[in-house]
């Protein structure tokens, strides 16, 4: 079965997919984007990460390339015509094709690529003992909550963490407090069992991932506190773990090189995880 992408109205081969050199995703990174984790033939969330979606378009006034039913049922029809049950939908929109100006262009109709990805599960073996976090300062622009496909601070970050043989970086901010990770969001366990994740603003991206577990946690009669916490905190928490819709719920083992609780991962941490698939399942299949 020969992959496809989906780019501004067509169905082509991934292999040939192309955008304009003048697309002002390319130009400026003007535009947005979601990653939407398909488990098990769900679209986990899926309304959440079209909200966001909406959200992060209207922040940078560029209009809905396609309506929400539209966004679903591309994403099915990409789902069957890909033959993908497990993995990820792709979708970014940008302001779209105009001569280069960094003013807004008149009158430009935003563009639209679709993709999927097939992502094998992580290895049990790895859920189980827990990645490695690294801290870096955040060297973030001041609207992180805006889904933008310009990464380079995020992508400059993970690299660094990849090449210190970690699998996240925590981005710390100049009060000293963790933001969110480079690709996930941060959390912490105290030892009385509490959840600690960073509250909602500018300084990091909502997860969908984060709440849907936040409602997860609840149910399972969880405390939470949405609030910052140091480096230091969570070097010395019960465990850590982070959340996104390619790790779901992932322990953490070790931040800097120093263990968090056991050193492996913690019990409250794969519960979560669980909790969080088993929702997930709970749902029936989008095809
Ligand atoms: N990243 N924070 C940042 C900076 C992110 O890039 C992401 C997601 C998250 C978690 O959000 P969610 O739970 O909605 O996936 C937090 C995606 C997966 C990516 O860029 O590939």
């Amino acid at each position: 079965m020969p992959r496809l992408a989906y780019v501004n109205g067509r169905y082509v081969l991934h292999r040939d997919a192309l955008v304009h050199i003048d697309d002002r995703g390319y130009q400026f990174a003007d535009g947005v984007y979601e990653v939407v984790p398909l488990i098990d033939g769900r679209i986990v969330d899926e309304d959440a990460h079209i909200d966001r979606l909406e959200y992060s378009l209207d922040q940078l006034s560029i209009p809905m390339p396609v309506s929400r039913a539209a966004l679903r049922a591309l994403t099915r029809e990409l789902m069957r015509r890909n033959g993908i049950a497990s993995g990820i939908v792709y979708m970014q929109a940008t302001r779209g094709v105009a001569p280069r100006d960094h003013r807004f262009p008149n009158g430009v109709r935003p563009s639209l690529v679709m993709t999927t990805q097939r992502k094998s599960p992580l290895p049990q073996a790895q859920i189980e003992a827990g990645v490695a976090v690294v801290t870096m300062p955040d060297l973030r622009w001041r609207r992180c909550d805006i889904k933008a496909t310009a990464l380079l601070g995020n992508i400059l970050s993970k690299q660094s963490a990849v090449e210190q043989g970690a699998f996240e970086g925590w981005l710390v901010d100049d009060s000293g407090d963790v933001t969110e990770g480079t690709s996930t969001n941060a959390w912490i366990a105290t030892p009385d069992k509490r959840l600690v994740t960073r509250n909602l603003s500018n300084a990091i991206l909502s997860g969908i991932t984060r709440k849907r577990l936040i409602a997860v946690a609840a149910e399972k009669g969880f405390k939470l506190e949405e609030r910052a916490f140091t480096v230091a905190e969570a070097q010395k928490a019960a465990e850590a773990f982070i959340t996104s819709s390619t790790s779901l719920v992932l322990p953490v083992a070790s931040i800097d090189g120093k263990p968090v609780g056991s050193g492996r991962s913690g019990p409250l941490a794969l519960a979560l995880r669980q909790a969080y698939l088993d929702f997930v399942l709970a749902a029936p299949p989008a095809l």
